[in-house]
């Protein structure tokens, strides 16, 4: 029903990764096998059921890969809509209308991970919605370093603060707004940058800046934060 599709590239090889493309012709009456759609879904649109299917196959395929001999367990959803994963392992989930992806890697090695996918926005949108996002320096700092317009460096600077949402949300519970960090760093050559926080955010989450790495693929911003566990093995 999903066929496979590239990974992002935005993790090392230690994350565990499985990626579809959404036809679309989806049928979301055609189940994926160990799936249930979450109560919270019912009512949920026929392309919202589908993606939710499309994002858990891609959760089970990742965890097979990181473990083949074990069973995998079912990803369940949590009353804030985080996924919830099988004990030993953390993950995330994105998708949009036509692409799935998801990244699993071991609780031992990782506190966190996020990973996030945003089709570039309009100029309109990116106007729009600018000042809630980043501060003007900042999305002109990505946009300069990068070689990208103002859309561009706007869809990419979301996408990295929802990544890094992401992998920090499940284990603190804490919620952070757009400006609470910013992009301080970023290196287009091995696509990677760095967010920092505001003092205050740096003592709820144990640092003040998150690397993580991005990629501008198929008129999309793919990013993604792998927020290491210190003292791993
Ligand atoms: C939750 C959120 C990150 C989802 O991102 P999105 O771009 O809308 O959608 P994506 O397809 O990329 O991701 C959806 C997946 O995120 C995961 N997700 C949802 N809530 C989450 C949370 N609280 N923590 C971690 N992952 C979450 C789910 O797996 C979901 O897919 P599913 O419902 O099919 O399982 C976003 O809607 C959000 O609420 N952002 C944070 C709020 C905010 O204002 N933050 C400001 C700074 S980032």
């Amino acid at each position: 029903m999903f066929p496979r599709a590239r990974d992002p590239d935005v993790f090392p090889p230690t994350v565990s990764r499985w990626s579809v493309t959404i036809p679309e012709d989806a049928d979301p009456a055609q189940m994926v096998a160990g799936v249930a759609l979450p109560a919270a879904l019912a009512r949920a649109t026929a392309k919202r059921k589908i993606q939710f299917f499309a994002g858990r196959l891609c959760a089970l395929r990742a965890m097979e890969r990181s473990a083949p001999a074990s069973p995998v367990g079912a990803v369940l959803q949590d009353a804030d809509g985080a996924p919830v994963w099988p004990a030993g392992l953390v993950g995330s989930i994105s998708h949009d209308e036509g692409f799935a992806t998801a990244a699993v890697a071991s609780s031992d090695a990782a506190r966190g991970i996020g990973v996030d996918i945003e089709p570039v926005m309009s100029r309109e949108i990116a106007a729009e919605i600018a000042q809630i996002v980043a501060g003007e320096a900042e999305t002109w700092r990505v946009a300069e370093a990068a070689g990208l317009d103002a859309a561009e460096a706007l869809t990419l600077v979301f996408s990295m603060k929802e990544s890094l949402f992401k992998a920090l949300f499940p284990a603190s519970r804490r919620h952070f707004d757009y400006l609470d960090c910013e992009v301080v760093r970023l290196d287009p050559g091995k696509r990677r940058f760095v967010l920092r926080f505001s003092p205050a955010f740096a003592a709820v989450f144990g640092a003040a800046e998150f690397a993580g790495r991005y990629e501008l693929a198929d008129g999309a911003a793919r990013t993604g934060v792998l927020v290491a566990r210190r003292n791993a093995p």
